[in-house]
Formats: C-alpha cells, structure tokens, sequence
C-alpha cells in the first residue's frame, strides 16, 4: 500500500505539471481526490486493514493527501496569473507600481468660495473667521438688532443651553447662546479687536429657522465682506460690488443698487445682478446680495468712532452664487453627497 501511494503521488505530480487552465484543474482533482478518485479508492482501503496496520498506513494516507493539496494550491495560482496575464495581454508583473486611486475633486461650494474669496483678495480683503456657535450679542445686539426688533423674526435660530457656550465667545453674564445666522458677527469680532483700517471677508456656515425646500436651507453659508477706513463712501460699495460681480460673472455682468433696509447699515441696499450669460435667467434682474454703508451706531457699540471712522458691508449667500454660476436649480443637491453631480463640477 505504501508503495501504491508513493506512485499516486508521483503520477499526480507528473499529471499536474501538465494542467493549465481551470478546467483541466477541476478534472485533475476528480481524478485524484473526487468520489471516485485515486487517493479516494486508496483510503477506502482502509477499512480492509488490520487494526495493526491502520495507523501506519493512516499516517501514509494522511501525508499523500497533504502533498495532494499542495499541489492544487500550486496550480491554483499558476492559473490565476495566467488568467490575469491573459485579461491583460502581458505576464502580470506584481513589482509594478499599482494604478493611481481615482481623484477626488473640491465641492461645487468649496469652488464658489475660492473663487470670490480669491475675487475679493484682489481688492486687498483678508479672510476671517469666528464661532458658529454665537453669542446673542454678537449676532443681533451689536448689529443694532436689540431683542424686541422685527428683523430678528426673519433670522429666527436655535437657540443652546448654556453648556453649548463657545469656547471663544465671551461670558457676558447671562446672555443666549445661539447658532448665527449670518457670518456679519465676524465682522463684529473684528471690529472689536483689530485697529482699523482694514478690509475683511467672512466666509462660513449660518442657520435659520428655514423650511427646507429647493431655494431655502435651514444650513447654509455666506461671504461677507467690511471695510473699515476713513472716508469710505457708497462709489467704493459700487466698485467693489462691479469689480467682484464681473469676476464672477463675466465682463457683461452689471449690478443695480434698490434701497432696502438692515439694521446694521445706512444706507442698505439689495444689489441686483443682470448678466446675458446666465441661461435662462439671462438679462433679467436676479437680487443676489444684501449691502450698506456700516451704521454709525454699530461702529460705536464695536467701539470704534463714527466720527472717525466709516465703513462699508456686504454680504451673499454661497449657494445662492454657486446655482447661478453652474445653472443649478435645487440647492439640496449641494448637500445629498452624491457624486452623480459633484463628478460634474471636478
Ligand atoms: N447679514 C445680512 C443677511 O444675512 C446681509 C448683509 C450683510 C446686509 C452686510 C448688509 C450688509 O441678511
């Protein structure tokens, strides 16, 4: 018996050298370890040993086996590469370098806002941040919106429990904490603690108490710009306002100041854009931002004299650009993460 499995095992491995694709595989492991294959007969056998002789000729069995398998693992690779050779054309070389991961690329957001952030550097305007989590005072009072006034329903938020205080935002006794609803909070922040004069640009995240719905969000982001200096008039509003519309809309693109009123400016204005390259809103007049000269009575509670001092604000929402720019007409696609679209903008 043991010289029966020393030849099984040679004539398998002879057998084996000579398989090359998968089917010849399968049926060389028929032969060999199937229901009716040779090693399969071979342990059959057995059964019809003495008690004496089992063990030894076990342990034989057990080894032939063994080689068995390593042989079908053997050819088991052998066939695959030469698969993945054949699907390539070429013999698979695993020294070369693997193909690059597919690139991500930037949100149509994330886009927008370089643009006119980079627009805006032009002009001199840095960037500056604050908390999204913001004093009351911050967003509404040094505005020149005390709690009891009507603008104040139009930018209805969340309001936190104390333990949500953001680490930056001053501990002025009791006052509410809040999400902020506009990114001009920042422009508090910086009036209070940088020397004019100075240009500046706050990009970020707000809240509302919007119903969701293709044009409304209640998370959503704005640009807003201040220039603090002496002397700054309504012609500099204009001309930055032109400049930065031109850049982002094209040379043909022209702005339309239609008074308005802010509490935080006087005179306010909502500006218009009106541009022939806008698809199906070409040449109409499309409201796109609010803006003013800063109210005398917000320098003062930021602590800087309107004698002295004037300035001027802007501010816009993100999405509201970016959907015009890129002809987009739902602004929940912005935030659904579906690459389907985001793959358009890359
Ligand atoms: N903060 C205003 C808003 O969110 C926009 C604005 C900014 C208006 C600056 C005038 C000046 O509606």
């Amino acid at each position: 018996m043991q010289q029966q499995l020393v030849q099984l095992v040679a004539a398998a491995t002879q057998e084996a050298s000579g398989v090359s694709t998968r089917a010849e595989m399968e049926a060389f492991k028929a032969r060999v370890v199937g229901p009716n294959g040779s090693l399969t007969q071979v342990m059959k056998g057995l059964a019809t040993l003495s008690k004496e002789d089992r063990p030894v000729v076990g342990k034989l069995i057990n080894e032939a086996k063994k080689a068995v398998e390593e042989l079908l693992a053997t050819l088991q690779v052998k066939i695959e590469e030469s698969e993945i050779a054949g699907a390539l054309g070429a013999p698979l070389d695993s020294t070369l370098p693997s193909p690059d991961a597919p690139a991500g690329s930037l949100h149509p957001l994330s886009r927008t806002r370089e643009k006119i952030l980079s627009t805006l550097r032009k002009l001199g305007f840095t960037v500056a941040e604050g908390p999204e989590v913001e004093t009351e005072w911050h967003c509404f009072d040094a505005l020149n919106t005390p709690a009891d006034h009507p603008a104040r329903d139009m930018q209805d938020t969340l309001y936190l429990p104390k333990s949500f205080r953001s680490a930056d935002a001053p501990r002025k006794g009791e006052e509410a904490i809040l999400l902020r609803t506009h990114t001009s909070s920042v422009q508090v922040r910086t009036m209070l603690s940088r020397k004019p004069p100075f240009r500046i640009v706050a990009p970020g995240r707000c809240f509302r108490r919007d119903a969701v719905d293709a044009t409304h969000s209640a998370n959503f982001h704005q640009v807003e710009g201040l220039w603090i200096d002496r002397n700054v008039t309504l012609a500099d509003l204009r001309g930055v306002l032109d400049f930065f519309v031109k850049e982002t809309f094209g040379p043909e693109a022209e702005i339309r100041l239609r008074p308005s009123f802010f509490p935080f400016t006087e005179p306010s204005f909502e500006m218009d854009l009106r541009s022939p390259n806008l698809g199906r809103l070409s040449n109409r007049w499309l409201e796109i931002m609010g803006c003013g000269l800063v109210d005398p009575k917000v320098l003062e509670l930021c602590g800087l004299d309107p004698n002295e001092w004037s300035g001027l604000a802007f501010g816009l929402g993100l999405e509201r650009i970016a959907m015009l720019v890129h002809g987009i007409d739902d602004i929940r696609l912005f935030y659904n993460n579906d690459t389907r679209f985001l793959r358009q903008f890359a």
